[in-house]
């Protein structure tokens, strides 16, 4: 069965991204086929990166990162609940992306975004950098806005739409998740 992470993208006190991703996460179990887990990059403790190693080389010294590493070796496909920081995603994510590299390779991701202006910039940053690790990205996102999906900027409430935008996405990437199952 295929596993699939649904990974956050922020770790500050009182964040947004817990209850996006838990919404992410109740749409996909209806999902008997494949499976899905919460990866709440938060419980992984990564300090600023602190490997003398690229990741590239693959040669992990830290026990913070092999535990991160063999997370992510897990999953077949990664689903990224992000906001918009300055225009792009959040330093932790950007963090945790560098952290480990052929962990990530030949597997497939999918976005959710939230922001004033639903955090597509901050996706358009990412697809960037899914390049690099060799990942693949699907073109159906799920786009929040803060204005009309939160009330006062921080109590969760998604129109029911997107719950059809979520399902679009999935479905996107357990195909290519799939797909590159083979590969590897
Ligand atoms: C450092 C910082 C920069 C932000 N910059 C943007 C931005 O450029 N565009 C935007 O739409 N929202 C921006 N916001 C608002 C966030 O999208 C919003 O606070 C969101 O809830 C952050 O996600 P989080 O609650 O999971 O941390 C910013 C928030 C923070 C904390």
């Amino acid at each position: 069965m295929l596993k699939i992470g649904i990974i956050t993208g922020t770790t500050r006190p009182g964040r947004n991204n817990i209850a996006v991703a838990n919404w992410v996460k109740e749409i996909a179990d209806q999902r008997k086929d494949v499976s899905f887990e919460l990866v709440d990059i938060l419980d992984y403790e990564l300090p600023l990166l602190d490997e003398a190693i690229p990741a590239s080389m693959g040669q992990y010294m830290n026990d913070h990162t092999k535990k991160w590493a063999s997370k992510v070796a897990e999953l077949d496909g990664f689903v990224f609940v992000t906001p918009e920081y300055n225009h792009s995603f959040s330093p932790s994510l950007k963090n945790a992306l560098d952290y480990v590299y052929a962990e990530w390779n030949n597997k497939a991701a999918g976005f959710v975004s939230y922001g004033s202006a639903g955090g597509v910039r901050a996706v358009e940053q990412l697809r960037q950098i899914m390049a690099e690790l060799q990942v693949a990205d699907v073109r159906a996102q799920v786009i929040l806005s803060l204005f009309t999906d939160f009330e006062n900027f921080s109590v969760f409430k998604p129109d029911a739409r997107h719950e059809n935008n979520v399902n679009a996405m999935l479905d996107q990437l357990i195909a290519w998740s799939g797909a590159l199952k083979t590969l590897r």
